[in-house]
């Protein structure tokens, strides 16, 4: 493996996990190792390799070569010990939370505005398993203090950015706080990308992506990866090998090739993105716009202190002056170039109805306490002209006569 210590950001993300030796000699780009299992000499080196005494592969629900190099790759960006990957974002969030500690018994606290599934996970999966989750808006320090003041607390689970309303959690001042009264901060990435903040450098425990999104970058693979500590992940590891959630070997390869061009494809994103949450805001019919890049966004400066000059993110949301679900559908219908898909970070721009698709799992009632209107859109900026985008966002208000 080429040693990376000390490189660039954009060096690493090319040159991360690659390099597998295989004999004699060294591919350049890992290959996809599809094996299940694997022979060795001797049983005693088998027997270590259970052991986890000597490094190796035994069984590809354990892990396997091709998956390593992801994990390798990602832990090094995201400046972690270790790494694991997962068959989707999902599964690598559940993961975190079971090596955090959380089970029947324990108390999480979570940010309100979370992706839907996270939200239901909590809610409603884990609450049937014992699991208590307070519910808090993360932008609010002094009632998240409040709530973890009762103690007993195993996790606090935020979204660096979050989904579908993009507010920027303090993950500093967050991570402070739950170390004080005994907590573990588990942060989900996905939104932000270590293009813009490395969140095990400001404290957190556990780092989460859904890799689907930014990490793999062009919408055909489903993924997921969590970086933490070495004894963390060895926990997820031996926990994982009873679940099986693994990636497998196919997805991984794709997702280690998406790597290579997470900065130029973040960087253009986070630019485009730009573009569209200014002239949006300045569009009538627009009733508001959420994107931390913005000086109006009520974290900007926060954002501008924790992500620097890399920007803020590829993702933003509006919500159409005065619309209904089914305005918001006509609007959605009329697009040639966005895709109204339910997914984000792609190549593609791509926008969504949060209270139809991502957010569908919530009542109505949790929808109106969070803030998610039936006429919020989400939107993902693609790498595509921004120029082009925005024609074709102004078509789409044209037919809706705003
Ligand atoms: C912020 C965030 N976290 C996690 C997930 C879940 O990821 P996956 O769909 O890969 O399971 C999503 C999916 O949209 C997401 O937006």
């Amino acid at each position: 493996m080429t040693n990376l210590r000390g490189k660039a950001f954009s060096t690493r993300a090319v040159h991360a996990g690659e390099r597998m030796k295989q004999g004699e000699h060294t591919p350049v780009t890992t290959p996809i190792v599809p094996s299940v299992a694997y022979l060795y000499e001797s049983m005693d080196e088998l027997d270590a390799i259970f052991a986890n005494t000597r490094q190796g592969y035994v069984y590809a629900r354990y892990t396997s070569p091709t998956v390593a190099a992801f994990e390798t790759a990602v832990a090094d960006l995201e400046e972690g010990e270790a790494a694991l990957a997962f068959a989707s974002g999902m599964a690598a969030i559940q993961a975190a939370l079971l090596a955090a500690g959380v089970c029947a018994g324990s108390h999480v606290v979570c940010a309100y505005d979370v992706y839907g599934a996270t939200y239901s996970l909590l809610t409603r999966l884990f609450a049937g398993l014992g699991v208590r989750t307070s519910l808090v808006n993360v932008s609010d320090l002094p009632a998240v203090e409040a709530v973890l003041r009762e103690g007993g607390t195993t996790a606090l689970f935020v979204e660096t950015i979050s989904n579908p309303l993009l507010k920027v959690a303090d993950i500093p001042a967050l991570a402070e706080l739950s170390h004080r009264h005994g907590a573990q901060l588990l942060v989900d990435n996905t939104f932000a990308t270590p293009c813009l903040i490395r969140p095990l450098l400001h404290g957190a425990d556990y780092v989460i992506h859904s890799a689907t999104k930014y990490l793999a970058g062009h919408g055909d693979v489903l993924a997921g990866v969590v970086v933490t500590d070495a004894a963390n992940c060895l926990r997820m590891f031996e926990t994982n090998k009873l679940l099986g959630s693994n990636l497998g070997p196919f997805e991984a390869w794709l997702a280690l090739r998406g790597l290579k061009t997470l900065p130029l494809r973040v960087r253009e994103q986070c630019r485009n993105a730009q573009h569209l949450a200014q002239w949006l805001a300045e569009r009538p019919g627009v009733a508001k716009v959420n994107y931390p890049g913005l000086a109006g966004h009520p974290q900007h400066a926060l954002a501008k202190a924790l992500f620097g000059d890399q920007g803020y993110g590829g993702v933003l949301s509006f919500e159409i002056q005065g619309a209904g679900r089914a305005d918001a559908f006509r609007f959605m219908e009329a697009l040639q170039l966005c895709l109204a898909a339910t997914t984000l970070g792609d190549i593609y721009t791509l926008i969504l109805h949060p209270a139809s698709s991502s957010h569908r799992t919530l009542s109505e009632a949790e929808r109106q306490q969070i803030g998610i209107t039936e006429g919020l859109l989400r939107l993902s900026a693609g790498i595509e002209d921004p120029l082009d985008i925005q024609a074709d966002l102004e078509g789409a208000f044209q037919t809706l006569k705003l």
